[in-house]
């Protein structure tokens, strides 16, 4: 019996991974555009480290980690998402010590038991930035500069909107709390059983209910952002001034709440106009540092989901012309061609040409059309008769002209230019 791919997971190959590695690409040079310190941390960490720090009552945690003993009774858990890893690795190094503040990004799979549905999979891939060390609005509007600027890199902008919103200080929120369960409390039996359940444990996530019973009570509820203290309040208000300014378009959302319990303050998503779905979203946490241990060290980042930016991408007929298509395939015809020549197609891959030949003694005809297949703009044709005069016949596969050329490297090289 065949295995097959566990449900939620993908094979990327092909055409696809042409678009992954354009993505990729482009990744890389946003990280190095706005000094960004590349950090790889472990796939599987402690649970604790995430029932902590991504907080017990979320639906990540609750419902969608993929949790198991290891053989020496750990409880271990394959990361459903990358801040708490980097914060904790952040604390275990002692990075406060080290430049302050300092930028962190990282690319990675991740791992939630969600229910299938178009651009959610089990396995997963973010680009993602932490920024440790700043209280200001202005790292805000970094993490926003950087998440921005990819989408426009990609050249996606018209496909996603930013919304963002404040969620206020522990203090502004905890009063703003007490109101809005005030508001709620007299049409609480009229609600879902999960909002009943958030009520006492998470009220803010009630705001994200998607429930026509529960979004028609909470559609007068009072909102956050009317009730932020004075200094989140100043906050939101230069954080809107600055993105004014730097031209990016946003609009304000007040009920994106996030599903992580560890954010304050700022709170962004980036959603895709055509479906609905965030491909991307993050924020302010302060406090998450020292809640796994460390020193207080305010902090914001973001997750962008790779496979929607893709999907995104594919969608809309992007095809990545930097192919990785062959320049030169040689066409091998006895076994003296092919042990005579493998050291020049060593030399001509070690000079950055992409070379191909046979491997697996076809016959002439059908190494032809391996080579057409593989879209190879030169093939080298070398038989017997070649030999002996170190030669080849080169066909340049576009124009159909051949030629014959002597067969050493700079030669070889001039004549594939
Ligand atoms: P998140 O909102 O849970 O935030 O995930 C960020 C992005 O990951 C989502 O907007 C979405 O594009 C993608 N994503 C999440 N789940 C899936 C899934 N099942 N399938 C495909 N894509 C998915 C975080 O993870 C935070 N750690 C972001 C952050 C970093 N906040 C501060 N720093």
């Amino acid at each position: 019996m065949k295995v097959t791919k566990q449900k939620g997971t993908r094979d990327i190959y092909l055409d696809d991974i042409k678009i992954w590695q354009f993505v990729e690409r482009n990744i890389r040079e946003i990280a190095n555009a706005y000094n960004l310190n590349e950090i790889r941390t472990p796939v599987f960490e402690a649970t604790e480290l995430f029932s902590r720090g991504v907080g017990e009552e979320t639906d990540v945690v609750n419902k969608e980690m993929y949790t198991f003993l290891d053989k020496g009774g750990r409880s271990i858990t394959l990361r459903p998402e990358l801040t708490a890893g980097v914060v904790r690795s952040y604390i275990e190094n002692g990075f406060d010590s080290y430049i302050s503040p300092i930028k962190f990004w990282y690319m990675g799979n991740m791992y939630r038991y969600e229910k299938m549905q178009k651009g959610r999979f089990r396995e997963f891939t973010q680009f993602g930035v932490e920024i440790f060390g700043s209280d200001s609005y202005l790292a805000d509007v970094e993490s926003i500069l950087i998440s921005y600027n990819l989408y426009k890199k990609l050249g996606i902008l018209d496909k996603i909107t930013l919304s963002i919103n404040s969620i206020g200080c522990s203090e502004c929120r905890a009063q703003y709390i007490k109101k809005l369960k005030d508001y709620i409390r007299p049409n609480l039996d009229k609600m879902c059983d999960t909002c009943k359940i958030r009520f006492d444990k998470n009220p803010l996530r009630m705001l994200d209910c998607k429930e026509e019973r529960c979004k028609s009570i909470l559609d007068n509820a009072p909102m956050i952002t009317d009730n932020l203290c004075k200094e989140c309040s100043d906050d939101f208000e230069n954080l809107k001034e600055a993105l004014n300014k730097a031209s990016i378009p946003y609009v304000v959302d007040k009920r994106i709440v996030r599903g992580l319990d560890y954010y304050n303050k700022t709170v962004y998503e980036y959603v895709s106009n055509e479906y609905g779905i965030a491909t991307g979203g993050g924020g302010r946490y302060d406090t998450l540092v020292e809640t796994l241990g460390g020193n207080h060290v305010p902090a914001v980042g973001f997750g962008l989901g790779m496979d929607r930016i893709v999907m995104l991408l594919k969608e809309s007929g992007f095809v990545n012309s930097a192919t990785n298509d062959v320049d030169i395939y040689f066409i091998l015809l006895n076994k003296e061609a092919h042990l005579n020549y493998l050291s020049l197609i060593f030399d001509l891959r070690n000079n950055g040409v992409n070379v191909d030949f046979d491997i697996s003694n076809k016959s002439f005809k059908a190494q032809l059309k391996y080579a057409n297949k593989i879209n190879a703009r030169f093939v080298c044709i070398i038989g017997e008769d070649e030999i002996k005069n170190n030669i080849g016949i080169l066909k340049n596969m576009d124009t159909g002209e051949q030629i014959n050329i002597t067969l050493d490297l700079n030669n070889v090289l001039n004549n594939i230019k």
